[in-house]
């Protein structure tokens, strides 16, 4: 049996394929719980502390409903008002919060920080996001892709076109390595996983079955593809100077309806992560607009608003998936 009590999720590199479906079927149990209002409260009296050096939407408000809803109380550290980055230390850190919290949730920079806390705290910490990896993350798409497919992941084609060499493009090939899947990356050489994450990934590959090829050519990798994925071209905490170069070197790689129709699946549905930038409603938007003309970058207002369109039932599973991964850790 699995037992993943008083583990913390920091990558998926750290958990076998079994524990990853474990999570998986938990978080069908407890979303499925949840709308039948059976959902039991097995975190009662837990407190829980969430770091975030960086903004987020979905992932703190996932970890903080998830919370609620099983009976724990949180505690919100933003980017300013406490001491962490610039008096007090992340071992020190968190020293002080492991004699408090039950566990802990860190969003920030370096992977090694996350590492760090967890290495000091004596409690579960949680990844919601590095530079390096988005694990949480990672769940909630596979559970959306659970969700939208009658095929078992060994026979999922999942495709990743953009900025491959960030948070999401790793941890989607790291996923995909690990579930067996059919993992074709298309991003230009510089914006490619390293290759010592792609070693690292074939090599699960052959334990598992699954397929990882990463090329820059757009056609050939979402020929036949079940689910289209892309992420924002600049991701957070990188300097606004690398817009004009990342937009240059992306654009061939936008998720487009030419692109939908270059898979030749008529069933293909698309993913992001959010937030995206798919039209001009948002401050960054209106700027991108105004100094490069372009009013969609990663992906066009057409394909997020179609029918392929799965994103909102992603956003929707961050819940379901964060909270697995509380209830898996602390009981
Ligand atoms: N997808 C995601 O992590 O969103 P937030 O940045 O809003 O948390
Ligand atoms: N790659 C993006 C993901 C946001 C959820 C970023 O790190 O900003």
């Amino acid at each position: 049996a699995i037992n993943l009590e008083n583990r913390s999720f920091l990558k998926l590199l750290d958990f076998t394929p079994e524990e990853i479906y474990y999570l998986l079927e938990l978080a069908e149990d407890l979303k499925y719980a949840k709308k039948s209002q059976t959902e039991d409260r097995l975190l009662k009296g837990k407190n829980i502390a969430l770091i975030f050096e960086k903004a987020s939407t979905r992932t703190r408000c996932a970890f903080e409903v998830a919370a609620y809803d099983q009976g724990a109380h949180v505690t919100y550290l933003g980017p300013t008002g406490s001491q962490i980055g610039q008096k007090e230390s992340m071992k020190d850190t968190a020293r002080v919060l492991g004699r408090m919290y039950d566990a802990i949730e860190y969003r920030g920079f370096g992977q090694n920080v996350v590492e760090e806390l967890a290495k000091h705290a004596g409690v579960p910490v949680w990844n919601g996001l590095t530079n390096e990896f988005h694990p949480t993350q990672i769940l909630a798409d596979f559970l959306t892709i659970k969700e939208h497919s009658n095929k078992p992941f060994s026979e999922i084609k999942l495709c990743y076109l953009g900025d491959a060499r960030n948070n999401m493009g790793n941890s989607l090939m790291v996923g995909a390595a690990k579930l067996g899947m059919d993992f074709k990356a298309a991003a230009p050489k510089n914006c490619q996983p390293s290759g010592e994450l792609q070693n690292e990934c074939l090599k699960i590959a052959r334990t598992t079955g699954a397929k990882i090829t990463v090329s820059e050519n757009v056609e050939k990798a979402v020929k036949d593809c079940d689910f289209l994925y892309t992420d924002v071209w600049v991701s957070m905490g990188e300097p606004q100077e690398v817009w004009a170069d990342r937009i240059q070197m992306l654009l061939p790689y936008q998720v487009n309806t030419n692109v939908i129709k270059s898979t030749g699946n008529p069933n293909v549905k698309f993913l992001h992560c959010l937030p995206a930038f798919h039209n001009r409603d948002t401050k960054i938007g209106e700027e991108i607009y105004q100094k490069f003309g372009i009013d969609a970058m990663e992906v066009t207002e057409e394909v997020f608003e179609s029918k392929a369109s799965v994103v909102f039932d992603q956003a929707e599973n961050r819940l379901h998936t964060i909270k697995a991964v509380m209830v898996a850790t602390l009981t």
